[in-house]
């Protein structure tokens, strides 16, 4: 068991690579550059409110939606107040009259998959992550998540989502801020408790692989030759119970004689001639 442990660890740690994510993308284990990121905790739809502009006669203000980690669930019997599914990021873009409740107008894809339509390919998500540019006060260089696959007017859209650790801030219902829409890409700044590194990879980490490898040939060995040479003892003796053990007087003595050599390089090492040869134990 503990060789297939050690065999599956092996397997799994191998084939993900600095940039990129296992596919499919999966929020609790993200991988970059060595660093492993978990943002599980906030699979869940946020809402980014805009700030109201000025559109003659009226004011417009564009609202996101955001689920960083998959299609933003959209409740039954609500499909009006939502983007398509399948979307990730949606632009919510409403207009208010007055006093009034605002109202929204279009509701657009920012990122999301779609299936192919007519003149245009199915669109993919295609979450991608990089490690973003260091910033002053901040413990952890932040990184990027973009999100792909909306169309609006024809243009491509995305969104980048900044994560930014900050051990303080654990509570994941707040929204993450919107720094600016340009050019088809809605930018996002998010800090948060769960954009930091959940296990940092030592350089140590290559020769960890070549211990467990040593490792697992070591018990594999083992194993085969427990299971071997109890077989050969049951066959050809009719061992039974401890019986079975192969070369069990060797391994009973083998502590000791362990206990002994050592105490002999031990002697050597210190100089020091011990009387009587060998120690009991
Ligand atoms: C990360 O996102 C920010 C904000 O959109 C952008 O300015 C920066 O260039 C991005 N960095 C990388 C490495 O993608």
């Amino acid at each position: 068991m503990a060789t297939f442990a050690i065999i599956s660890a092996l397997l799994s740690s191998n084939n993900v690579s600095a940039q990129d994510t296992p596919t499919p993308f999966d929020c609790a284990k993200i991988s970059i550059g060595g660093n492993s990121y978990d943002i599980s905790a906030l699979k869940k739809t946020y809402l980014v409110k805009g700030e109201p502009k000025a559109q003659h006669p009226n004011k417009l203000r564009v609202d996101y939606s955001v689920n960083p980690c998959q299609a933003i669930a959209v409740p039954e019997g609500q499909a009006n107040e939502h983007c398509l599914s399948g979307t990730w990021v949606c632009q919510d873009t409403k207009v208010i009259f007055g006093e009034a409740d605002p109202k929204t107008v279009t509701l657009l894809p920012i990122a999301g998959t779609a299936p192919a339509a007519e003149n245009v390919p199915a669109r993919e998500v295609s979450p991608l992550v990089a490690l973003a540019d260091k910033i002053e006060n901040v413990a952890e260089v932040p990184w990027n998540l973009t999100l792909k696959g909306g169309l609006i007017s024809g243009q491509d859209q995305s969104a980048v989502i900044t994560f930014i650790c900050d051990t303080s801030a654990t509570d994941y219902d707040v929204a993450p801020t919107l720094t600016g829409y340009k050019n088809g890409v809605a930018s996002f700044s998010w800090k948060s408790k769960a954009a930091c590194a959940v296990h940092t990879e030592l350089p140590v980490k290559e020769s960890m692989g070549g211990f467990s490898v040593f490792l697992t040939v070591l018990f594999s060995f083992a194993f085969v030759y427990l299971v071997l040479g109890a077989v050969y003892n049951h066959q050809v003796y009719g061992a039974k119970g401890l019986d079975l053990i192969p070369h069990r007087d060797f391994w009973r003595d083998f502590p000791s004689l362990v206990v002994d050599v050592v105490h002999h390089v031990w002697d050597s090492v210190t100089g020091r001639a011990r009387g009587g040869g060998y120690v009991s134990v």
